[in-house]
């Protein structure tokens, strides 16, 4: 009866709302976007909105006004017409809290202050919400829905048959499921959501057991019905390789827990659980691990398994036993809804929100600028295509993906039952031997150490072939060689999808600079790659961790690169699983590997991903959810330091890998780096959520440590910190009001002289090479910023792809890793990632204060614009694309003149900060779309000019602007 009325009201609003403006676009609730996110299920009675303004025309078009509808079955309320500007984060007072298990749908229109009319409503957007106290849900229906699984058998195919006996018809079936290590759902014979992998994601099982909630509503029918369920080991049941003296659990078999919920028209329910009813045996896969891939004999797949009236005679189907839960109830363990976007598999597993850079209608670059980049392209659909297949050996297929990817491939075999196929993965091929320089041309997989990353495949033998793609393993690499095909393989045999958690790329950066093209292609494959549920430090070998310091020193990269808040909040959590009484985290997490407590600059991940969150989606709601924990992780840090002193704080790994031979500077202060880094952000944080007490009591610590640190790690005699390696003198002045203002100087001189003896080269190791570049850019030395990064001698990101041996299309572990043995050598490893953070924030220039979007490009001066000419950037903010793209070339008729191209999206704020292009240079003309803005005697007072830093600022509202900057 209420639809039916609702139906009516949409249809009178949308014809009278024919001349007004386009509603606003990509919709946020709860940090979801709508538009990609199918089953949109929340996690919260209060979620936050947010929403795009359109684009208008006009410039400086602000939001005056909104207005939501939210409506269920049983209830309904409407904001009316609120005069805010606000359109991120909205969570207006008066509106109601969401019910638990409740479908919703939501609504919005705006008013600007272009027209006294409103929008057009959005279309009704389809949510639902979750059971928000899931964990006592489940323990409520203790009684009857188990763990179930097999201690006698690998159990890893289950199913049920069900009657739906009800004559009402069906209104919701909505099911809770827990698969671990990873499950995939059919129901009826179709998989539930087939692009969805390697599901749920991992976590401290004990402490966190992710549940997974599916509306069944269209697959469930009246009468029979067919539920299967197929389990891999995952993570829970790791094979794992750790030194003897860590502890690394192997928590047991396989097990499901499944709580089907179906509501009828009628009010009645109806429960479907796991237990004993179930009926479970071995499938086809024979065995499966995340390191070492599957082994697979088809001639057990039974295509008919999970639909009712299956009847298999061949295999042992047994009733699973009851198994214990993986939750710790004592420990404060809980089950609790994997509230982030899903590991995917291929085209699902990519959404855009900015323009396919090739399509350059509004940027200075050409097309030549963009080509010559190595490696698969992100736009291509998620799925890579061989680009060579060679064999190196008779019985020996060799392909080449280009790209070292993460994932797996689909195959297409021939041959005779029974037959046994093997596929080997590896990020590179075997160098030539030495004495002959000859190469046998096949692959190198000693530098994955234990994973074997191998996939056996035993053919059905089906006439017409076969397919064969891993569900329950992933795979780093970049070759593939198969053995015992018995036919020959193309190319056209082989596909690869890409698999990485779901996510929306919402940055691109692109320049006249090929290498700097090419290092931010290798930095964008490296993150996907390394996102899998939780950040790792690498994809391929018997690692594959959630390395703290890693993520530490990606997230700013990342988080202009990708929209991965819900991602990053659920690691916030897996931290705070881990934390101790003390306050004290670990070096990996899930813990398995590491110190625990950490070193400082791997724990600096908790207040470092909360703080990047913050800056990049200005929620101050994340900083209120963590900022207890990360007090009392900087206390933790405080008790050690009283015992040690900065002089010699406790540390595990200091500036991890500097090239060789370069050794490793002063241990100790790259930990108290970190230290003061987190007591740093910890002020900024309680200033910003108004804990103005610790505001006080930590600048007052920091400011004794500051003290300190100088006292301790200053080297008077050399007017540099601690043995004069670069990495201390970056650290130092990369915290604030450490160097003291005499010092200063001296202290960045003996670092460029350094970088300059070395023929401009870093000795740096992770922690400073993530300092140096915004270091070099802000003070003076962006040239020589440009010019490292455009270097292509070793050591240097240039190096990777521009050596004898091998072209990297993602970031290696170490600086020189064709020279060094298979012990730690991986080729995708991203924590030296990190400067692709710099290319947005100090090449493009745009940053954040608030809600202020600031743009501020820094160019190298005239006689080095051969290195860095023209650039284009594409950032999708909460407001919508912001585009930033500069030339020094287009009617190079001046010298010292640049054109900027500027788009701010409707409703947001910039301010665009327009820099001297050398020293002591005084700006004499500036316009926008050839009109004069600003000039020696004409000073427009909406340009503020800064005097001493010859800074000029120009603030502006949305549209797009052209300037044209002089300087003298
Ligand atoms: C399912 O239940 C309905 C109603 O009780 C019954 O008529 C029907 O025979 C059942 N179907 C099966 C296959 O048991
Ligand atoms: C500041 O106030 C909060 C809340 O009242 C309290 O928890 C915290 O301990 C105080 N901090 C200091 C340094 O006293
Ligand atoms: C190093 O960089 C500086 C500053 O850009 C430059 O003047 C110098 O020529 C460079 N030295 C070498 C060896 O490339
Ligand atoms: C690296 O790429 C260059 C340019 O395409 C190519 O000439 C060279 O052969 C490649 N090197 C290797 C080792 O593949």
């Amino acid at each position: 009866m209420f639809w039916l009325y609702l139906t009516v009201i949409c249809s009178v609003v949308a014809t009278s709302a024919q001349q007004s403006a386009p509603p606003p676009f990509d919709i946020r609730i709860d940090h979801y976007k709508v538009d990609t996110t199918k089953d949109l299920v929340i996690n919260t009675p209060r979620p936050g909105l947010s929403w795009k303004l359109p684009i208008f025309t006009e410039r400086n078009v602000q939001q005056t006004a909104y207005q939501i509808q939210i409506q269920s079955d049983i209830d309904k309320w409407d904001s009316e017409k609120i005069l805010s500007s606000r359109s991120t984060h909205v969570s207006h007072e008066n509106m109601k809290d969401l019910q638990s298990s409740t479908h919703y749908q939501i609504r919005l229109r705006v008013w600007t202050t272009l027209s006294g009319q409103a929008s057009s409503w959005t279309n009704w957007i389809q949510f639902r919400t979750s059971v928000f106290n899931l964990h006592e849900y489940i323990m409520q229906k203790n009684d009857d829905v188990y763990w179930i699984g097999s201690t006698q058998i690998y159990m890893n195919e289950l199913r049920k048959e069900f009657n739906v006996s009800s004559t009402s018809p069906i209104r919701t079936a909505t099911v809770l499921i827990s698969g671990i290590g990873y499950y995939e759902l059919y129901v009826n014979g179709q998989s539930v959501d087939p692009s969805r992998k390697l599901d749920p994601g991992w976590t401290t099982y004990e402490k966190r057991t992710l549940m997974v909630s599916y509306d069944l509503t269209s697959m469930i029918k009246g009468g029979m019905n067919a539920v299967g369920v197929k389990l891999g080991n995952g993570w829970y049941s790791q094979e794992q390789y750790v030194p003897p003296s860590a502890s690394e659990p192997n928590y047991g078999p396989p097990r499901l827990m499944f709580a089907l919920s179906i509501v009828f028209v009628s009010s009645e329910t109806m429960s479907v659980v796991s237990d004993q009813t179930w009926k479970g045996r071995q499938g086809s896969i024979v065995h499966d691990s995340v390191y070492n891939g599957e082994i697979v004999d088809s001639r057990n797949d039974r295509v008919d398994w999970a639909k009712v009236g299956f009847n298999d005679s061949f295999s042992l189907w047994v009733t699973p036993e009851i198994m214990q839960s993986p939750i710790n109830v004592a420990a404060n363990g809980q089950l609790s809804l994997q509230d982030m976007p899903p590991i995917r598999a291929g085209v699902d597993a990519l959404q855009f929100e900015i323009d396919n850079p090739l399509n350059l209608e509004n940027s200075y670059l050409s097309k030549e600028d963009l080509a010559g980049i190595q490696g698969g392209n992100l736009h291509d659909g998620g799925v890579l295509k061989p680009i060579s297949v060679s064999t190196p050996v008779l019985g020996v297929h060799t392909f080449d993906m280009g790209q070292n990817m993460v994932g797996w491939c689909r195959f297409h075999f021939h041959g005779p039952r029974g037959l046994g196929i093997y596929i080997r993965h590896a990020e590179v091929l075997a160098q030539p031997v030495e004495s002959t320089k000859q190469s046998y041309g096949g692959i190198y997989t000693e530098n994955l150490r234990g994973a074997t990353q191998t996939d056996s495949y035993i053919l059905r033998g089906d006439p017409n072939g076969e397919i064969y793609e891993p569900r329950f393993t992933v795979h780093g690499f970049r070759y593939i060689s198969v053995y015992g095909s018995p036919v020959g393989l193309s190319v056209n045999d082989v596909e690869c999808p890409v698999v990485h958690s779901q996510t929306t790329v919402k940055g691109h950066f692109a320049s006249s600079n090929p290498i700097i093209n090419q290092i931010q292609h290798n930095v964008q494959w490296g993150q996907l790659g390394n996102s899998m549920s939780l950040p790792t430090d690498c994809p391929q070998r018997d690692e594959r961790k959630g390395w703290m310091g890693d993520a530490a020193l990606t997230v700013n990269e990342a988080l202009y690169n990708f929209d991965l808040i819900k991602f990053y909040l659920n690691f916030l959590n897996l931290i705070t699983d881990i934390q101790l009484a003390d306050g004290s985290i670990a070096d990996t997490v899930p813990v398995t590997f590491g110190g625990y407590p950490s070193d400082p600059n791997w724990g600096t991940a908790l207040p470092t991903i909360t703080w990047q969150l913050y800056r990049h989606y200005n929620d101050e709601q994340i900083l209120r959810d963590h900022y207890s924990s990360i007090r009392a992780y900087v206390e933790a840090l405080r008790a050690g330091y009283k015992n040690t002193g900065l002089a010699k704080l406790a540390y595990h790994y200091g500036d991890w890998v500097p090239p060789p031979p370069q050794p490793m500077t002063n241990v100790y202060l790259i930990a108290s780096f970190a230290f003061m880094h987190d007591v740093s952000l910890l002020i900024n944080m309680s200033q910003i959520i108004g804990f103005t007490n610790d505001t006080q009591a930590y600048t007052g610590f920091y400011t004794q440590l500051a003290e300190e640190f100088h006292r301790v790690f200053f080297t008077p005699s050399g007017g540099y910190y601690a043995d004069g390696m670069q990495a201390a003198q970056i650290l130092a002045l990369a915290l604030p009001n450490v160097v003291p203002a005499s010092a200063r100087d001296s202290v960045f001189q003996h670092l460029l002289q350094d970088i300059n003896a070395k023929g401009n080269h870093t000795s740096t190791g992770i922690v400073s090479t993530a300092q140096l570049f915004p270091l070099l850019s802000d003070n003076g030395q962006h040239n020589l910023a440009v010019q490292l990064v455009s270097s292509t001698t070793y050591p240097s990101y240039g190096y990777m792809f521009n050596n004898p041996y091998e072209n990297a299309t993602t970031m290696w572990e170490l600086w020189d890793a064709p020279m060094e043995g298979p012990g730690m050598n991986s080729r995708n490893h991203h924590m030296f990632a990190s400067i692709g953070a710099w290319f947005y924030s100090h090449l493009a220039g745009i940053d954040f204060q608030s809600d202020l979007i600031v743009i501020h490009p820094r160019m190298v001066s005239e006689d080095k614009k051969h290195l860095l000419s023209k650039i284009d950037c594409q950032l999708n903010t909460l407001y919508g694309l912001v585009h930033v793209s500069y030339t020094r070339d287009e009617r190079n008729t001046f010298a010292n003149s640049i054109l900027l191209r500027v788009s701010i999206p409707t409703n947001a704020k910039a301010h665009v900060v327009f820099e001297p292009l050398f020293p002591n240079a005084k700006c004499v003309l500036l316009t926008e779309s050839n009109k004069v803005m600003w000039s020696i005697t004409n000073k427009d007072n909406t340009v503020s000019h800064d005097a001493q830093t010859g800074l000029m600022t120009v603030q502006i509202g949305s549209g797009e602007y052209e300037y044209q900057a002089f300087w003298e």
